[in-house]
């Protein structure tokens, strides 16, 4: 079965099984099935975090349940329970309907629901961990159901419990979300206040917030249905303050934002474009010409030459800055 529909870098990779399963039902009987038992299991959400360089020797599961269900609310809030399978950006445009605040920031981002909290997807000064209540899953050994709280999820940046101590074990299978009748909006980061002046909107609605960062994104990040990509491949790394200092002394223009006493996070995409890899390519696979955290496939290239791109600038940018970057997308 070719997956090469199911990653948004377009790479070809074969799955030995897939399986869509549109229900927790189907997907617990598949689970708990002794004909499937042995056999090694892949979950693949909206493939927009994922480089395969390789084929996926597994059964792989793709979550498809879906729905948007009303759990409770009241004066203030809404809790919205959500499938898996839902396109993230169809349900954020489902919030900005209703006047829903909370996610107006997330605008755009490829992939589903269901894989959003794996990473804790952020951008423009929000990230799911504000407005998650409970991730529903079920484990991929017992197909039994359980329930994570949004502390249980440990989100941290672009890190969930899902990708480290019980990765591979559990699938979402849908989340709740708490979301704001009386919408406060954000708009600290830098961009999204100049693209609404641009706008010429002085009191934005979340459909106005909404709308700009649709703009900024549209602007910079590659439409993976026309250039395969991951959005950022690689994590903005937080290094000692003592050594942002002591580069900033080499480096005056290098940027940088406080995340503590002793912690400062430097933005990878300006490291690797000082390093000069921005608009690289190299046949069918390169470095996005407008923002540098972002690698390509223009067609045709494969998982392991960007593997190997993607080594020769944690290579370069190590040796000029000192710097590892660790890559944001999962390689498999
Ligand atoms: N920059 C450059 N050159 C570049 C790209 C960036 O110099 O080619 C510098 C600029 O100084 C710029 C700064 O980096 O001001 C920040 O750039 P940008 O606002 O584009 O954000 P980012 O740090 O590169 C992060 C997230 C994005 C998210 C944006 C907006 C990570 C790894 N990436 O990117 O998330 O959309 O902020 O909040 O944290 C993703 O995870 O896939 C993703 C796209």
């Amino acid at each position: 079965f070719s997956l090469r529909n199911f990653n948004t870098f377009g790479l070809e990779s074969t799955a030995s099984f897939f399986a869509e399963v549109r229900s927790v039902e189907e997907l617990t009987e598949i689970l708990r099935d002794p004909v499937w038992k042995q056999t090694p299991k892949f979950i693949l959400g909206g493939g927009s975090n994922v480089l395969f360089t390789q084929n996926v020797n597994a059964l792989v599961i793709h979550p498809a349940m879906k729905g948007v269900d009303k759990i409770k609310e009241d004066e203030d809030h809404i809790w919205l329970k959500v499938g898996a399978g839902e396109s993230w950006h169809g349900f954020v445009m489902h919030c900005v309907e209703h006047n829903y605040g909370g996610v107006e920031n997330l605008s755009l981002i490829p992939g589903t629901v269901g894989a959003a909290p794996m990473q804790n997807i952020g951008a423009y000064g929000v990230e799911i961990k504000d407005v998650v209540e409970a991730v529903e899953t079920v484990s991929i050994d017992e197909g039994q159901k359980r329930i994570f709280s949004n502390k249980e999820c440990e989100f941290g940046y672009r890190e969930s419990i899902f990708k480290k101590a019980l990765k591979n074990q559990f699938v979402v299978t849908g989340v709740t979300f708490v979301l704001n009748k009386k919408p406060v909006i954000n708009v600290g980061y830098g961009d999204v206040q100049k693209t609404l002046a641009e706008m010429n909107v002085s009191n934005p609605t979340i459909a106005d917030v909404s709308q700009a960062i649709i703009t900024i994104r549209r602007s910079k990040l590659p439409d993976p249905a026309q250039i395969g990509n991951a959005g950022s491949f690689f994590k903005n790394p937080e290094i000692a303050s003592d050594q942002y200092n002591n580069l900033k002394k080499l480096y005056p223009e290098m940027p940088g934002y406080t995340v503590s006493e002793t912690m400062v996070k430097v933005p990878a995409g300006w490291l690797i474009e000082q390093a000069g890899w921005k608009g690289y390519r190299q046949g069918s696979i390169g470095v996005h010409q407008k923002q540098a955290l972002v690698l390509v496939n223009y067609g045709g290239g494969n998982g392991n030459e960007i593997r190997e791109l993607a080594g020769t600038i944690q290579d370069s940018v190590e040796t000029k800055y000192g710097i590892r970057l660790s890559p944001e997308v999962n390689f498999i």
